[in-house]
């Protein structure tokens, strides 16, 4: 039977190679699509957990994995072997950096290593993971035609990048538009015939991998300029004693031309603040700079060192120092409404403050524990009383289930960097309006 026919009679096999923020989601919308799915991962602890019927990732509800595993339609396992039973296969691993700010590959290149002796003909193999421009025809391709097996006849070989946004409670996988590029007509075909079976938010086709490699690093780069953008603003906001955040609020009204990014202590995730860097290196292979990539990076990096510059200047008001003080941390993720630490730049502001030595502690409805500077810190209980003995109450993420009036009346003084607190109390200094109530 032809791969299109078992895709459109649902009958083809899926296999998810990575089952993190991107692989799960994307094996559960399979899975409820009809499809039977086999999660691919080396972490033995997500397996057993998802072989339990248990979840791990907050965006997906609780009874979707317990459902799916009872019927069978999802299973995980650590074994490539479950490749050759697959029709179409599904790349979701990590793309990081090193620590010289050089792609790493690494991850792509041992899951395709893995499969490779289990790939046959008629299979339709994706990539998801973002990367630089090439990677799908330069790393996947030529392994997978070592086998003497040819691209978009023996086999379909495509790029969709994934748009997942963790923590949205509008879009999530099953209704953002798929971009597919596949390296023939065919490919394409078959990866667009795919998608369609488990996207409500439609396909849009591209001519290769490369523009679909290069589409997801645009949009990627620019949220990362236009960060840095209205963070270099918000600086300049706090000496000319404008308030950033009712700028944003008036430019915003314009229904065209503008689209609102909000300041605070830095980019994070797996993707804003490493993704743009991928497309920096390949960039050097054609002698080209990327000069709006690197300057987005710079000014973003400064800001846990602004941040800490401005807690100082705050605590400065009730004559006291970093050093000695107590600070209470408030959100530890690097968004809000999620527990992802990757990148966090709560993180690396409790580390900096660690450094002047300062006490620190921190709250997360999210996230249990945490490492800072080679600690393990948990979450504490937020009361009143914990709020009163601390020196300063620091905001660096603005999940949406915290009582920031009870922090308010309580505490003595807020360093907001998110604008939880909108303005509404009297003993709080922001990011991008510190002189207004100074
Ligand atoms: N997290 C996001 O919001 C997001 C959004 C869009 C795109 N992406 C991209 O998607 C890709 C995956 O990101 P993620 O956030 O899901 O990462 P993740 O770390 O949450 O998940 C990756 C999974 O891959 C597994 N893995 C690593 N190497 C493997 C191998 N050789 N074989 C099998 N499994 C392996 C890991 O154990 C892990 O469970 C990255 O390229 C990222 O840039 C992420």
């Amino acid at each position: 039977m032809s791969l299109i026919k078992k895709i459109n009679d649902k009958t083809a096999n899926i296999a998810i190679i990575g089952l993190g923020y991107v692989g799960l989601p994307l094996a559960v919308e399979s899975g409820k699509a009809g499809f039977t799915v086999t999660g691919i991962d080396l972490n033995e602890e997500k397996i057993k957990a998802l072989n339990q019927g248990e979840n791990y990732i907050p965006d997906i509800p609780d009874e979707d994995i317990a459902q799916l595993v009872a019927t069978e339609k999802l299973k995980a396992t650590n074994s490539f072997e479950e490749i050759s039973k697959a029709d179409i296969i599904i790349i979701c691993v990590p793309t990081p950096l090193d620590k010289n700010k050089q792609p790493m590959t690494k991850y792509i290149e041992d899951a395709i290593e893995s499969a490779l002796p289990y790939i046959r003909k008629e299979q339709l193999i994706i990539l998801e993971s973002t990367t630089y421009p090439g990677t799908t025809e330069e790393i996947i391709l030529p392994r997978i035609e070592s086998k003497g097996l040819k691209v978009g006849k023996d086999f379909y070989l495509a790029f969709s990048p994934e748009r997942i946004d963790p923590g949205n409670p509008s879009f999530k996988t099953f209704n953002i538009p798929k971009v597919v590029g596949g390296v023939t007509k065919d490919c394409t075909k078959n990866a667009r015939a795919f998608y369609e079976q488990i996207t409500t938010g439609g396909v849009f086709e591209v001519s290769s991998p490369r523009v679909a490699e290069m589409e997801k690093l645009l949009e990627n780069i620019f949220r990362i300029v236009n960060i840095s953008l209205v963070n270099e603003m918000a600086m300049l906001c706090d000496r000319m004693n404008i308030n950033i955040w009712e700028v944003i609020s008036a430019a915003k009204t314009k229904p065209f031309g503008y689209m609102p990014f909000y300041p605070g202590p830095g980019t994070g995730g797996h993707c804003i603040p490493l993704d743009p860097f991928y497309l920096s290196w390949k960039a050097k292979e054609f002698d080209f700079s990327t000069r709006f990539i690197e300057l987005a990076g710079e000014i973003n990096d400064k800001m846990p060192e602004y941040i800490i510059d401005k807690v100082a200047d705050t605590l400065n008001k009730d004559k006291k120092s970093i050093n000695g003080s107590r600070i209470l941390i408030i959100g530890i993720a690097y968004k809000k409404d999620i527990n992802d630490l990757r990148e966090s730049p709560a993180i690396k502001v409790a580390e900096l403050l660690l450094k002047k030595r300062a006490e620190i502690m921190y709250y997360d409805p999210y996230v249990t524990n945490a490492m800072i500077s080679a600690r393990e810190y948990y979450s504490i209980e937020l009361t009143p009383d914990l709020i009163k003995k601390s020196d300063i109450v620091l905001i660096t993420t603005n999940h949406s289930n915290i009582d920031y009036e009870m922090i308010s009346r309580n505490a003595k003084l807020i360093y907001d960097s998110r604008n939880a607190t909108n303005d509404k109390f009297d003993n709080t200094f922001k990011l991008g309006n510190w002189n207004i109530t100074a």
